[in-house]
């Protein structure tokens, strides 16, 4: 029999070195909740703690091999096993972090100077690893109607015929706005990228965190036709709450892409190893984490149950988008204070809760909140119960 996981729990995860929970910003108000970053406030699966517990008791930690059957077969029997995807062993490697892979990616990918698009809003650090290598945010931004987004392959298609334009990173499922991308949708991308011959990297970090009903589709499983232009980004790290372990995988089927790979990582920048633990923790995982994962889904569910109730009764005027996917929770809160600034002071300084402010994902985030609900249900209740008093207090214009 399984266990049953109590997320209820609240870990106290002070003086750890969270990023979370020990880094505040300088003027929020005392006691600030930490609704940012994404990573959980659940304990990890008693598989997971098992297994590092046993590998702390060998006592060494000495530098270690990713490029081993055993590992690839781990990760490529997961993706089987949850998407019927199948990806070639030899077409896996390792990074220590999604992001890094991106930056890498770039390199490989593009020159000084060229375009990459982007859809914001969007997880921010793909603009900042566009811009801090010299290259050009080329945004074709999601369409946001009847407080749901989707994509303009109108504009899509305008953007990529460019001939400066090199490729896009696709956030799938997307964060910040809880897409999970339909079939007939990433196939009309990759059919716009194929039209131009440009290179998609797909970044399906959150795609083990799905929002009930809903189903992620790995466009590499969706479109093998391309496949020599596509790159996917996985990791246990959303998954499995394993963000600090640094370990993430990424499919390259281009031979070449690989070459290139490997000579930036290793030959350049000598990202040899991983981290003992983090290998540990990922095999664990993939192969003992199945039950945690499905009652962090459900766990996840209710707290997106809970959060629209909320709302709907105390803020009738947020606009909630509804996740399909990842536990970042996107709310318009335009109606209440349509200046984004004074909005992040309202929150920080006299709410006390600390979100990924809209604006930081792009333009058209401004007003918007981001809520990371992989907290228990009480602190999730605080937030909003702190949100509320200060939003209700304002003027509504
Ligand atoms: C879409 C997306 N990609 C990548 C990451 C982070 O990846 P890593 O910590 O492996 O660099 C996140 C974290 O929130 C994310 O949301």
């Amino acid at each position: 029999m399984s266990i049953q996981y109590n997320f209820d729990e609240l870990v106290d995860r002070s003086h750890t070195h969270s990023v979370k929970w020990d880094i505040v910003p300088p003027n929020a108000a005392k006691d600030t909740l930490p609704m940012w970053i994404a990573d959980m406030d659940f304990p990890c699966a008693q598989p997971i703690l098992d297994a590092l517990h046993k590998r702390v008791d060998n006592r060494i930690f000495g530098y270690s091999n990713y490029h081993s059957d055993e590992i690839k077969q781990t990760v490529t029997d997961w993706f089987q096993r949850r998407f019927e995807w199948t990806i070639h062993k030899e077409e896996m490697v390792f990074s220590p972090g999604v992001v890094p892979a991106i930056a890498f990616l770039l390199h490989i990918l593009t020159e000084p100077g060229d375009g990459v698009v982007i859809q914001q809003p969007v997880y921010y650090p793909f603009a900042d690893k566009i811009e801090n290598s010299g290259r050009r945010v080329v945004n074709n931004p999601l369409c946001y109607k009847d407080g749901a987004y989707t994509m303009d392959y109108d504009d899509l298609d305008r953007k990529l015929a460019d001939p400066s334009v090199k490729g896009m990173i696709l956030c799938s499922p997307h964060n910040p706005v809880g897409r999970v991308w339909t079939a007939a949708e990433l196939k009309q991308v990759v059919a716009i990228a194929q039209k131009y011959d440009k290179w998609i990297i797909s970044d399906e970090i959150h795609c083990d965190l799905i929002r009930r009903g809903f189903t992620h589709q790995p466009v590499l499983k969706l479109c093998p036709e391309y496949r020599q232009r596509i790159i996917v980004c996985t990791a246990p790290s959303k998954t499995f709450n394993l963000a600090g372990l640094q370990m993430s995988n990424i499919v390259i089927p281009n031979e070449a892409y690989r070459a290139r790979w490997w000579d930036i990582t290793m030959n350049e920048f000598s990202i040899a190893s991983a981290n003992p633990f983090g290998i540990t923790a990922m095999m664990a995982a993939y192969t003992q984490g199945e039950a945690w994962l499905d009652q962090v889904n459900a766990y996840l569910d209710e707290n997106v149950a809970f959060m629209r109730q909320y709302l709907q009764q105390h803020l009738p005027k947020a606009h909630m988008v509804e996740p399909q996917g990842t536990y970042l929770v996107w709310v318009d809160l335009r109606a209440y204070c349509s200046d984004a600034k004074k909005l992040e002071q309202l929150m920080l300084e006299e709410a006390g809760v600390y979100f990924d402010e809209g604006y930081i994902f792009g333009e058209a985030g401004a007003g918007f909140e981001r809520f990371n609900i992989a907290c228990p249900r009480r602190i999730l209740q605080q937030c909003l119960e702190r949100m509320t008093k200060v939003l209700q207090s304002l003027i509504i214009d």
